[in-house]
């Protein structure tokens, strides 16, 4: 039987760090509104002269590699989670392919929004177990920032999302590093966070750039009470659904990395399943949102920081557009 593990992780954030109080100069907002609803200080948003998405991700993909011990040729395959892609098609895998110089190996893009890396991780877990592949690069990654509506009228957004790519290395092993993934959705809340342009849904005449008035479908719509009492239920049931089908309780888990979607969201997690604070990790509080990237940078922050060692049972979980929500189950 194959199993497959992580044997490495990176991240790269852009440099630019963004605070409460440089978008109070631009939109009707202030510091402590948004530290008390969701618990973010700063983010970081790209430079758009240097930054790309699949720049930043070789970046985070080569710090990956290094931690694994292995060379960027050892990759079989990509798989890219992304809702922000550097081009409407194609998708950002090939665009990574491409800026590491990897020959012809397949690559797939995720749009599974806020679940995307875990969804990623499920679906290379599958080729790993099938041994189609041996190594394969799961890449979470956002530019968030070039999108989102800086005004009044995106505030209740625009304060939230941040940039950034995280990496991991998914290997062949004979001991199992992820034990389950669990991935659910509910299309009915499709139109509850999303953004609806350039859809196929809209009539041609609005699809032509020329003849575009309105611009609002451009940009992110929310109804953040709405993900909000989703989010809090979904998180504690797929995370129970991990627990359950491996025989464990929450009591032993050494790490829970949530979906930084909100700190309110995570703490509200945490009391309900009576977790310590060493055993959650959250880094919203400098990085902000960022969407499918926000798992692999705080598993490759954590690491960084010695939350982690061999042996450790960490659980990944998630929630966002879609709606949709997962989780996973790993053996460090
Ligand atoms: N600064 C100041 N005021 C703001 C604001 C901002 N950035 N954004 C919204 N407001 C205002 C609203 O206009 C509203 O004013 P009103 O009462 O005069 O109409 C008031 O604050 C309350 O708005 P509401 O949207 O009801 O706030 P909320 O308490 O629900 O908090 C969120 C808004 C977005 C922080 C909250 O709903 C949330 O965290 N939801 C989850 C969203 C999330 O995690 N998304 C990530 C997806 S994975």
């Amino acid at each position: 039987m194959k199993y497959s593990r992580i044997s490495g992780m990176g991240h790269h954030l852009p440099e630019q760090v963004v605070t409460n109080k440089d978008l109070e100069k631009i939109i009707d907002t202030n510091d402590e509104w948004i530290v008390e609803r969701t618990g973010i200080h700063t983010r970081r948003f790209i430079d758009p002269e240097k930054d790309t998405l699949a720049n930043m991700a070789a970046k985070a993909s080569r710090k990956a590699l290094d931690r694994a011990g292995l060379k960027t040729q050892d990759i079989d395959f990509i798989v890219f989670a992304t809702i922000t892609p550097d081009y409407f098609f194609p998708g950002s895998g090939v665009l990574l392919q491409r800026e590491l110089g990897l020959e012809s190996i397949g690559a797939l893009d995720i749009r599974n929004a806020c679940s995307g890396f875990i969804y990623a991780l499920s679906v290379a877990d599958q080729y790993i177990k099938s041994g189609m592949y041996n190594n394969i690069l799961v890449i979470g990654g956002e530019i968030q920032s070039t999108a989102l509506d800086l005004s009044t009228r995106g505030r209740n957004t625009a304060v939230i999302f941040g940039d950034g790519v995280g990496a991991a290395v998914l290997t062949s092993s004979d001991s199992a590093g992820i034990h389950s993934t669990h991935l659910h959705s509910d299309g009915n809340y499709a139109e509850e966070l999303y953004v609806r342009d350039p859809g196929s849904s809209r009539p041609r005449e609005e699809r032509q750039p020329e003849q575009i008035l309105d611009t609002s479908g451009y940009k992110v719509y929310m109804n953040g009470n709405m993900v909000f009492k989703h989010a809090v239920v979904r998180f504690t049931e797929v995370i129970g659904e991990a627990l359950e089908t491996n025989g464990k309780a929450a009591d032993d888990i050494d790490l829970l990395i949530p979906h930084q979607a909100n700190l309110r969201i995570s703490q509200f997690i945490q009391k309900r399943m009576k977790l310590s604070d060493d055993q959650v990790f959250n880094n919203i509080q400098r990085v902000g949102n960022t969407t499918a990237a926000s798992i692999p940078i705080a598993m490759s922050e954590a690491l960084e920081e010695g939350r982690i060692s061999e042996g450790d049972l960490i659980c990944l979980a998630a929630f966002g557009s879609g709606f949709t929500w997962a989780s996973a189950l790993i053996t460090w």
